[in-house]
């Protein structure tokens, strides 16, 4: 495939190794505006917006992924195959689906269960596991622990719902130790493992199926800058 590619306005080369990626374009601008120096626009097809700056002296992307399998589907994977992308770090919110995942904790997807039909295009003879890289699983932690914020290590669901008919879902995904629901990341590690590539889904919990709590606006502004610095630091 050529560069620019059918979403990406970007010429080869104008992407760092390590994309960053937001679910709202308006993430990644705030991103680059507030964390990254020397930032350059690679991308506004669709106002899926796109910069390569540098992080203490670190050279690296933010991009919008927007929301659900499909659109990530779709960006990562010409981020890996089409612009020599290594590392794609999605950083989002969740919601809680286990008591001991609280408002505000990180959670590290170490793997994604799905309800979603995106690894039939492999034609696999069984069920595959989306998993994170452990590489960049290990180095989130120690992040995460040299700046004393609290992380849940684990399963997390991506589903294709944001709004689910059935009822029993939320019980019967958490009785398999499913920590919290977001929509996006078993889509990004399936791409991965298919590239060869690299990918980490970080989550904060924005909210909890299980009490109904949800965070402010400013206490999501807090937590959402915890882990982008978790993803800053361990990008490389
Ligand atoms: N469901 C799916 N995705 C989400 C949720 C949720 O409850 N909260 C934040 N992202």
């Amino acid at each position: 495939m050529q560069t620019p590619t059918p979403h990406i306005g970007a010429k080869l080369g104008e992407i760092a190794k390590t994309v960053l990626m937001p679910g709202d374009p308006l993430r990644a601008k705030f991103i680059a505006d507030n964390f990254l120096e020397d930032v350059f626009q690679f991308n506004s097809i669709r106002n899926m917006f796109g910069y390569t700056g540098t992080y203490k002296g670190k050279r690296v992307s933010v991009m919008g992924g927007g929301m659900g399998m499909p659109s990530i589907g779709i960006y990562s994977y010409e981020l890996f195959n089409f612009y020599n992308v290594d590392n794609i770090i999605r950083i989002g919110t969740a919601g809680s689906m286990n008591e001991n995942v609280k408002v505000r904790d990180v959670v590290i997807a170490l793997g994604a269960s799905t309800n979603s039909n995106y690894a039939a295009q492999y034609c696999l003879p069984g069920t595959f596991a989306p998993i994170a890289s452990y590489e960049l699983v290990s180095a989130a932690v120690k992040a995460a622990k040299e700046k004393n914020i609290n992380t849940v290590v684990g399963n997390i669901l991506s589903s294709d719902t944001f709004y689910c008919a059935d009822k029993t879902a939320t019980e019967k995904w958490r009785s398999m130790g499913i920590l919290a629901v977001e929509m996006e990341a078993a889509a990004l590690y399936m791409n991965a493992a298919q590239a060869r590539k690299n990918a980490l889904c970080l989550l904060t919990i924005s909210d909890s199926l299980l009490t109904g709590e949800s965070l402010s606006a400013e206490e999501r502004q807090l937590s959402f800058t915890d882990m982008m610095e978790i993803a800053l630091e361990i990008a490389k």
